[in-house]
């Protein structure tokens, strides 16, 4: 036995910020380090992520988790005492194969991320080193490029408009600090025009406002203005970044945009989507097409991935397997990166290097269920992913996030080196002077 041997796991039901039961998980090692962390929870979920384990029945919608919670402190608990918390991929190997199922169902996805992040903490807690730091080690790494929530709809906002995500990246701001004072500047001009225009109605589940627009481009004009009345160059100074979440309205190739009273086919999509780019200043677009529709991403990427970055989240759920496989295939050129999709730290750091390996746009991404845990916030700057995706600019699940990474950019002092245009795929800073 070391002073990392595990010593106690302990499962905990907190509530996250949908008002929803979610899973904590506790572990203290033998020196006495402790680490903690909470498990997030997905909307629009790919169907080959982990799989949450939730109770069913009457409580809280069937969404109550006091099985995943019992399976913490009762059989991964017993599978993980005595091991060494710096084992890491031991341990997610080992909690992978007590699971037995494939994809985390049986002891809940939600409770064995939870242990996993946990297990993180503690081992960066015995090292005395905050945990982007433990990450790491000497190499040098870059605070985050953000890319922040505006307007947020799809099934955040009960399909109110077909995008999920409208949302700004601040490439051109010197810091990290920079990008968050701009970005607190264009919500606060994209409030003000919604409430001129009488659409202040609240916000969605990320935190972007409620968007009462008629349609998806009057959500883009609407973001084109705020960008500007806030005093910043659109495409220059503040670019657009989609999140389409295609497979949330379109499957077997047919995309039923409600909104807009279409329904389009893939080449449909494609070819809409390539009219966006002409006419905004858009460097990102993340699940362009269903998850269903392979081709449709590989002649997406072919059409435009040469002006955008192109990202993957639905499509490839944070699997280094599916993630070489869309390098292979040319599908994509950037991946998300969410460790409840994969269900360990080791799978999520695997996905993350087979992007980089693959020259991709790595972005570490929050789910719409959140807590206070800022446990993505050091995996961003830690493994240097380049870019980070939150949420929005209000609600304090998010603002955690984005402050975190705050108070590592003072850490690193003149260290720091923000990611900035460097974050992006060649393709989506070409023409941009970076
Ligand atoms: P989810 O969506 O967390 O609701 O799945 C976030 C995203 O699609 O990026
Ligand atoms: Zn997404």
């Amino acid at each position: 036995m070391t002073g990392t041997t595990i010593a106690a796991v302990r499962g905990r039901r907190v509530w996250d910020s949908r008002g929803r039961p979610t899973v904590e998980a506790d572990i203290v090692l033998a020196n006495g380090a402790r680490g903690r962390a909470i498990a997030p929870a997905g909307a629009s979920t790919g169907s080959g992520e982990a799989v949450d384990r939730r109770d069913g029945g009457p409580a809280f919608g069937g969404l109550d988790v006091t099985g995943a919670v019992a399976a913490v402190s009762g059989e991964i608990a017993g599978a993980l005492k005595g091991r060494d918390a710096l084992d890491q991929a031991g341990i997610d190997g080992a909690l992978i194969a007590l699971d037995g199922s494939g994809n985390l169902g049986r002891l809940g996805g939600n409770a064995v991320v939870a242990t996993s992040m946990a297990v993180l903490h503690a081992a960066a807690a015995a090292s005395g080193k905050p945990l982007w730091r433990h990450l790491a080690g000497d190499r040098n790494v870059r605070i985050p490029l953000p890319e922040i929530q505006i307007f947020g709809g799809g099934a955040h906002a009960a399909g109110r408009v077909d995008v999920q995500d409208f949302m700004v990246m601040c490439p051109a701001a010197d810091s990290f600090c920079e990008a968050l004072d701009w970005t607190a500047e264009i919500y606060r001009a994209a409030g003000a025009l919604m409430k001129s225009a009488g659409k202040l109605q609240g916000v969605a589940d990320e935190g972007g406002f409620w968007p009462a627009f008629s349609s998806n481009e009057e959500a883009l004009d609407t973001l084109v203005r705020a960008i500007e009345a806030a005093g910043f160059r659109p495409g220059d100074e503040v670019a657009i970044s989609l999140d389409i979440a295609a497979s949330e309205f379109g499957r077997n190739g047919v995309y039923k945009l409600a909104l807009d009273e279409r329904e389009l086919d893939s080449a449909g999509m494609i070819a809409l989507l390539g009219r966006w780019l002409d006419n905004y200043p858009i460097v990102s677009i993340e699940d362009p097409l269903a998850e269903d529709d392979a081709e449709g991403f590989v002649a997406f990427t072919a059409a435009h991935g040469g002006r955008c970055q192109v990202i993957g989240d639905d499509y490839l759920v944070t699997n280094a397997g599916r993630v070489a496989a869309a390098a292979r295939d040319k599908a994509l050129n950037a991946v998300l990166i969410k460790p409840n999709q994969s269900g360990t730290v080791t799978g999520t750091r695997a996905a993350l290097d087979a992007g980089k390996a693959a020259g991709f746009g790595t972005i570490v991404s929050a789910r719409s269920g959140e807590t206070e845990d800022v446990t993505i916030a050091h995996l961003a700057v830690g493994w240097d992913s380049g870019q980070f995706k939150v949420g929005s600019f209000s609600r304090s699940e998010r603002m955690a996030k984005w402050n975190e990474c705050l108070r590592i950019e003072e850490e690193l002092g003149t260290e720091a080196v923000f990611a900035g245009w460097s974050a992006l795929p060649a393709g989506a800073r070409r023409g941009r002077g970076r």
